[in-house]
């Protein structure tokens, strides 16, 4: 949809989000069930109490590690000692975490849910090994790909770690890039993850003095075009926000102008992708050597994604904390109304700690934009107070000894 197109009235119909949400075994909770309003969801306790735990869980019901990045053995439940009085599990060692919920989409229901599960894996020497693995159901029923959960719920957070993301290494910020491209192309999440496994694949053959040119080649085919294929959705996605960004007020939330920063994505400002997926896949060819030398290989592993305050022409990177706090909040806004407008359903926003560079201006305005677009927000703070423009309007959750405590709105 062009920008002169866009019919703001949609917004006022937007009702997606999660309904209902149960923990099992998922970090600090044994088991924790609630109901959520599809409105903003206030969740304040003191620090350590399970705030972001609850946002990370939300975030598992999207493809990909979470909020956190984490590893599945961190997330299971530790120690029996955190079991609240009211609920005693039968077995409280080795059990596996899972996180299930109803979520709404336009006004159907449907149960989601994601666990670890133990599988036996067969090795080369005939001898079994156990591996945990991150299993999806959705009503009731197992499916292959984690990349489903996308056409029921689609996730944006902000954490305070990514307070950060303009200023370290590129990985995080193509991470936040690609997860806003699966929203729209539900096939990126599984692009993304095979490429990350036939490039692990070729980098450990290459390690291993591995000779086998056909074998080697044939990967560097596969990889060349799925990086390619990853490359376009990362330049369409690209392109649709800055168009959006266009048409949007340039107020507390400075508009931004964002950017790719990749020799394959620029290719193909100039070549058609066959040409592209050539030329990547003899690149990879010849930088085998680089892998025996712990050098870096180009490509859309290595691509950057660049962000800049329009109105004063500064790279993010430049930007004061609370500036760049205000850059990735008008991104994830301009994404949510894209989104909403494109595709008829709003994202969840996870906003963890997200008030706390903000000035009270910024604190204001941001709470009235979500209400404007009537996402459900997960916002969490240690601090309700901050939240009282928003009392009667949202739901609060209070926390406590690994529980709630309160909930109100
Ligand atoms: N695998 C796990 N098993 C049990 N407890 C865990 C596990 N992983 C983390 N925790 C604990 O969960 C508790 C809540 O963590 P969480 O990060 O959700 O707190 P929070 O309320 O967001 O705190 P803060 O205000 O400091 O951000 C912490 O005490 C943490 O140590
Ligand atoms: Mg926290």
């Amino acid at each position: 949809m062009e920008a002169a197109e866009i019919n703001f009235n949609v917004f006022s119909e937007v009702k997606s989000g999660v309904t209902r949400l149960t923990l099992t075994d998922f970090r600090n909770y044994a088991f924790l069930r609630l109901n959520a309003e599809l409105a903003p969801i206030v969740i304040t306790g003191e620090n350590g109490t399970g705030k972001t735990n609850i946002l990370e869980a939300v975030s598992f019901l999207t493809p990909g590690r979470g909020l956190r990045g984490a590893r599945l053995a961190d997330i299971k439940r530790l120690t029996p000692a955190l079991v609240p009085d009211e609920y005693q599990p039968t077995e409280i060692s080795n059990n596996n975490w899972a996180v299930s919920a109803v979520v709404q989409r336009d006004g159907d229901e449907i149960e989601i849910g994601t666990a670890v599960e133990r599988s036996a894996r067969e090795d080369d020497e005939e001898e079994s090994r156990s591996f945990d693995r991150r299993i999806v159901k959705v009503n009731g029923n197992k499916v292959s790909s984690q990349s489903e959960l996308g056409k029921y719920i689609s996730a944006i957070w902000l954490t305070p770690q990514m307070d950060r993301l303009f200023r370290g290494g590129s990985q995080p910020r193509r991470s936040f890039l690609d997860r806003l491209v699966y929203a729209f192309d539900l096939e990126h999440a599984k692009r993304t993850a095979n490429f990350e496994h036939l490039y692990k694949q070729w980098y450990q053959l290459l390690k291993s003095g591995c000779r086998d040119n056909a074998w080697l080649a044939s990967l560097e085919e596969s990889m060349a075009a799925l990086g390619v294929a990853i490359a376009a959705a990362r330049r369409e996605q690209i392109a649709k926000l800055n168009r959006f960004i266009e048409t949007e007020p340039d107020d507390v939330f400075p508009n931004v102008v964002l950017e790719l920063d990749g020799q394959i994505e620029k290719m193909l400002d100039k070549s058609p992708a066959i040409e592209v997926e050539d030329f990547y896949a003899r690149r990879l060819c010849e930088q085998r050597r680089n892998i025996l030398y712990n050098d870096s290989v180009d490509g859309v592993n290595r691509t950057d994604f660049k962000v800049f305050y329009k109105k004063k022409r500064m790279s993010a990177e430049l930007c004061s904390t609370g500036e760049q706090k205000s850059l990735l909040i008008s991104i994830i806004l301009a994404q949510s109304k894209c989104q909403t407008l494109h595709q008829g359903f709003a994202p969840v926003l996870l906003l963890d700690e997200v008030v706390a560079h903000l000035d009270d201006i910024k604190r204001e305005a941001l709470l009235e934009k979500i209400r404007e677009l009537r996402v459900q927000a997960w916002i969490t703070s240690t601090d309700a107070e901050l939240f009282d423009s928003l009392r009667g309007k949202a739901q609060f959750l209070g926390l406590e000894n690994n529980g709630i405590c309160h909930d109100r709105s």
